[in-house]
Order: structure tokens, then sequence, then C-alpha cells
């Protein structure tokens, strides 16, 4: 059996008195996209952003290549190679195309005992590794507000195939794209993968999941009721076990 490149055990969360997560295990091999679903409210986020770094679990552990760990911010699971992806909040709104590319992780220069910002480099890296994803944006200089909500979805993923991320986590990256859009992320998606770069792909649109997941993790109010191999299941039975009462 491959290790796990990440496992998170026996994971509870409460807000107040709402139980959010109920001792949920879930892991991710490397390579693996793992598609997880549930209805409104059923904790998806909220296990991701435990996951990342964003909020604390009350209880349960998380290991990453077999150590165990606990972020403390999303920067420092980035650091670590789990680069999340959100429709709105994964780039800097006025900031340029090649700006968002490198945030963070910019590209220096010394002159003499001066460090300066490589812009011409890091344009020329963003332009090289968007058109080879056969992404086409107008402009490398362009503000990302300016950018499609595929466009941005794009970026977002270059960003993580360019600075070789271990672990991909899309939370409702094809919400409100249009159908190209739409393909574009999924064929995408599947880039990561024959990079090696496993992904946690959340949505609410079973094709979508279907389409690309390798195993699929169902969570209703907060507790795992399924864990199988996509071969395995159906979209008909997923909806099933997602609208149970
Ligand atoms: N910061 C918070 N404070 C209080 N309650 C919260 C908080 N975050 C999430 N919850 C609650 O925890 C439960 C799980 O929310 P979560 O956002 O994880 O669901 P989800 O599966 O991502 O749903 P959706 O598909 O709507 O995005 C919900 O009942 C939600 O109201
Ligand atoms: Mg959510």
């Amino acid at each position: 059996m491959v290790s796990a490149l990440v496992e998170m055990k026996n994971i509870h969360k409460w807000f107040g008195s709402v139980h959010a997560l109920k001792g949920v295990d879930f892991y991710v091999n490397p390579s693996e996209i793992v598609g997880l679903v549930g209805d409104n409210g059923a904790g998806k986020s909220t296990l991701i952003k435990i996951l990342t770094g964003v909020i604390p679990a009350d209880k349960g552990e998380i290991y990453f290549n077999g150590k165990k760990i606990s972020f403390s911010s999303p920067r420092e699971a980035r650091d670590n190679g789990i680069e999340t992806i959100y429709q709105e909040q994964a780039l800097a709104d006025d900031l340029s195309v090649t700006r968002n590319m490198f945030l963070g992780k910019e590209i220096q220069k010394s002159i003499g005992p001066i460090k300066l910002l490589d812009h011409k480099k890091m344009k020329k890296e963003s332009e090289r590794i968007l058109s080879e994803l056969g992404l086409k944006i107008p402009s490398m200089d362009q503000e990302v507000r300016f950018c499609s909500g595929g466009e941005r979805e794009g970026i977002a993923i270059a960003r993580a195939m360019y600075f070789k991320a271990k672990l991909v986590i899309l939370d409702e990256p094809t919400r409100a794209l249009g159908v190209a859009a739409v393909r574009r992320v999924l064929s995408l998606v599947k880039e990561l993968k024959s990079r090696g770069i496993a992904s946690v792909f959340i949505s609410h649109n079973l094709h979508h999941v279907y389409s690309i997941a390798d195993r699929i993790v169902v969570l209703v109010r907060g507790e795992k009721v399924e864990d199988i191999p996509k071969k395995e299941t159906s979209i008909r039975e997923l909806t099933k076990l997602i609208i149970r009462r």
C-alpha cells in the first residue's frame, strides 16, 4: 500500500453548539484526485480549512508525508506544498497577472549588494507557463480583477504547478464558470495529476466531480458516509447519499 500524502484522522469541529465535523477520517494519496461532495453545510470547506491552517480542529490528527503536522496559517501550508484555490480569494485583485503568479515567491536579481525584483524574468516565466497550459490571457501586466473567473482559476493552478505543489485544493472552482472555462479547469486538474500533483476537488456539480475524480468522499452533516473509487459508484448513487435524510 502506498502511504498517504495527507491523512486526517478523527477530525472534530464545533462552532458553538454546531458539531460541524463528527470524527472525519480523510486521506489523499500522491497524484490522486479526490472529489469531496456533500450538501450545503455538510462540512467540506471546514475540513479543508482545518487541513490548510485557516482554523484549528477541536480534536483529531493530521499527517502530511507521514509526519504529524498542524499548520497555523494557509501561508505555512503553502510553504509546505499545499495550495488552496478559491474562486475569489486565491489572487490579489489589484496586482498584475505576473505579480500574482509569483506572489510571496518573487524572483530576485542582484545588482552588486542590492537585491531587486526581476520583473522581466517573472513576466517571461508567466508567459511561458500560461501559454504552455493553453491559457490565453491578453496581457501579463493586466490587473487580475479584470481577468475572467476561468482565467483566475488558470493562473492559480499554473502557480501551483510552477512551484511544484504536492497537493492542490480546489473549493468550488467551477462555480460561475462558462462551459469552455469549466472544461479548461477540469483538464488542468488532470494535468496536475499527470505531473504527480494530488488534488482535492470540491463541487456541487457531480458531473464535474465524476468526470475527473479517482475517488469520491461524501459528507453528510459532518459525517463521512462514503469513500469509494469512482469506478465503483455512479452519479445516481452519490446523489442518493447526499440528499438522504
Ligand atoms: N466560522 C463559522 N462559524 C460558525 N459556524 C460555521 C463557521 N464555518 C462553518 N460553520 C458551520 O459549519 C457547518 C459546515 O460548514 P461548511 O462551510 O464546512 O459547509 P460546506 O460543506 O462547505 O457547505 P457549502 O457547500 O455550502 O460550501 C455549517 O453548518 C456552517 O454553518
Ligand atoms: Mg463550502
